[in-house]
């Protein structure tokens, strides 16, 4: 089963995949956890230039989302999901759509196909979106800011709309979580909808 989680950054979704690991992990389950940009050797290297670089024109930083999620699907996920394990992954494709798609404005579709072209039509089972507003994520960032968290509110407002309009494509795999309720039972809402799902 392939799952992955989605929102803004500040909405907890780390933390969140962190416990349902341990749950499934805890109950004899094999659990791969991992994140996107990243994951793979190639992919930490594109991380590093989208996250710590200079300026990157929107399809650049769409085009490198996009490779380094190839790179990954093909070493790390596939992989994973064919020995039968449960891959957790922290951001996926919904994360282009909503940022590169509807905030940076290169389009819902375009973002999409770039997208399902670099994964080979893979798509999550789950989706875990970790619904909060931008101005309350905004003020739960900790620590020094990489070059996407430094965009202004009105970006991460646009990627929240993003991803609502994704959860409205998407309603059978998208599950909406309101993040603000208490850790403990997000938690409890989160495994309910593996199990429904799995
Ligand atoms: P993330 O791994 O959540 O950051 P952190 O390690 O700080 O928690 O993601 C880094 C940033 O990249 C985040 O602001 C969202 C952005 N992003 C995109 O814009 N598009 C994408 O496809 C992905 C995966 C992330």
């Amino acid at each position: 089963m392939f799952v992955t989680f989605e929102g803004l950054d500040g909405s907890g979704k780390t933390t969140q995949l962190r416990l349902l690991a341990e749950r499934l992990t805890a109950k004899g389950q094999t659990v791969v956890v991992t994140r996107e940009p990243g994951g793979t050797e190639l992919g930490e290297a594109i991380r590093d230039l989208l996250l710590h670089g200079g300026n990157v024109a929107p399809w650049a930083e769409a085009a490198l989302y996009a490779a380094s999620r190839a790179q990954h699907v093909e070493e790390v996920i596939r992989p994973a999901l064919a020995r039968g394990a449960v891959m957790l992954c922290d951001r996926y494709v919904d994360s282009s759509v909503a940022y590169q798609g509807i905030a940076r404005g290169l389009g819902l579709e375009r973002v999409l196909d770039l997208n399902l072209a670099a994964v080979g039509g893979l798509l999550p089972d789950l989706t875990l979106l970790l619904e909060m507003d931008a101005t309350v994520a905004d003020s739960r960032m900790t620590g020094k800011r990489d070059r996407l968290e430094r965009e202004d509110a009105s970006f991460h407002a646009r990627a929240a709309a993003g991803y609502r309009e994704l959860a409205a494509r998407f309603p059978e795999r998208i599950v909406v979580l309101d993040a603000t309720l208490p850790p403990d039972e997000l938690a409890e809402r989160i495994h309910g909808a593996f199990l429904s799902h799995s």
